[in-house]
């Protein structure tokens, strides 16, 4: 292939990128307008498509962590329990975590029906800008990514200052208010058993402030009609602290453990939780923070997942490894940073899998 045809390629790409980008419609309104081939922007290249081949049914190889005993005198067994995950696999489900289950159903159902409103609803708030706290858009890293993936997202901000609360859509305003709600119990009660994990005080992350910056995003993962050519979501790890994370039942969030992707099989009644790079960062490396991905939905059945984020709201003060979990025979394994810093790099750069933490190694 010669320089001009690559130049035209590039200027190909850029042409149908502006495009879907203006059109505002996300990847359903594609899937609406009755779309069968893949536009030549969500075709990702060999390297990545070549690892998506079906994996070997591993089902206990991501946690499952009942709650229910966490007030009681097992406490400990549960800290255990959770240490060890976070230490091994860095994913864990949940389960008689206090959340009711209504709760959870009700909060897909009204994401699943933002996503499924009208397009010109959706496209009235299609924005990249987080001011009013509140946004809607396909692909997070559109602009920097090789390759655009097969999805769309609501975006909310929780904390510590709420989305204008007139801007959070109206078909799902008091479902994230309340999920809200939800959130910020169950994060402390899994704050305090990460801490407890490592050692610490169970109030430790917590008085660092790292459940108070929430951000959620509801995400809608449409039918694919060639699901071997794209991903849902490209392989990543998240840049937080902790995520809490509810699925749906269609499935297709896969974690590399080892070598190997493995599916994080939906559980009824459950929610996901999982270790960012930061965490990873302040556990000095006991926590691992790890590669996950999302396939491309080929169920005619959309997915929907609603992640949040959780972050220290202090982000002018230093982060690094608890002085605690250092010692000679431990080195800090990372420098100290601020959290401004640490996100000013994420947002100007590709969720490509390879972490951000490798920039901040001592
Ligand atoms: C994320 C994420 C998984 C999912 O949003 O960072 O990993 O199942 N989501 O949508
Ligand atoms: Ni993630």
């Amino acid at each position: 292939m010669g320089v001009t045809d690559t130049t035209q390629q590039a200027f190909n790409r850029a042409q149908e990128l502006k495009q879907f980008e203006e059109s505002k419609l996300g990847v359903k309104g594609l899937v609406d307008y009755g779309l069968t081939s893949l536009p030549s922007l969500f075709v990702h290249p060999p390297e990545t498509l070549s690892t998506l081949k079906p994996t070997r049914p591993r089902p206990d190889s991501i946690p499952t962590i009942d709650l229910s005993c966490c007030d009681s005198f097992q406490r400990p067994s549960v800290v255990a329990e959770v240490g060890r995950a976070a230490r091994e696999v860095g994913f864990f489900q949940v389960i008689n975590h206090g959340v009711p289950t209504e709760v959870l159903d009700r909060t897909i159902a009204v994401v699943k029906a933002f996503h499924e409103q009208p397009m010109e609803a959706k496209a009235r708030i299609y924005r990249r800008e987080m001011e009013t706290g509140v946004a809607f858009f396909s692909n997070l890293d559109l602009l920097h990514s090789k390759a655009a993936s097969w999805r769309d997202t609501l975006q909310i901000m929780l904390g510590p200052k709420l989305a204008d609360v007139e801007e959070i859509p109206e078909v799902c305003r008091n479902e994230v208010l309340e999920w809200n709600q939800q959130v910020q119990r169950l994060g402390s009660l899994l704050l305090g058993l990460l801490s407890e994990g490592l050692g610490l005080s169970a109030g430790k992350l917590q008085e660092l402030t790292c459940l108070e910056n929430r951000v959620m995003v509801g995400h809608y993962y449409p039918y694919c009609p060639q699901p071997d050519l794209t991903v849902g979501l490209t392989s990543h790890t998240d840049p937080v602290v902790i995520t809490l994370l509810l699925q749906d039942q269609i499935g297709g969030l896969q974690v590399k453990h080892g070598d190997e992707w493995v599916d994080v099989v939906p559980i009824p009644g459950a929610l996901v939780v999982n270790i960012g790079d930061i965490l990873q960062i302040m556990s000095n490396n006991e926590y691992k923070s790890v590669d996950h991905r999302v396939l491309a939905n080929p169920s005619r059945e959309p997915r929907v997942s609603i992640a949040v984020f959780c972050n220290p709201s202090d982000q002018e003060n230093e982060y690094g490894p608890f002085p605690e979990l250092v010692s000679s025979d431990k080195p800090a394994a990372f420098r100290q940073f601020t959290f401004s810093e640490y996100m000013r790099r994420f947002f100007t750069k590709e969720l490509d899998g390879k972490s951000l933490i490798n920039y901040y190694r001592a």
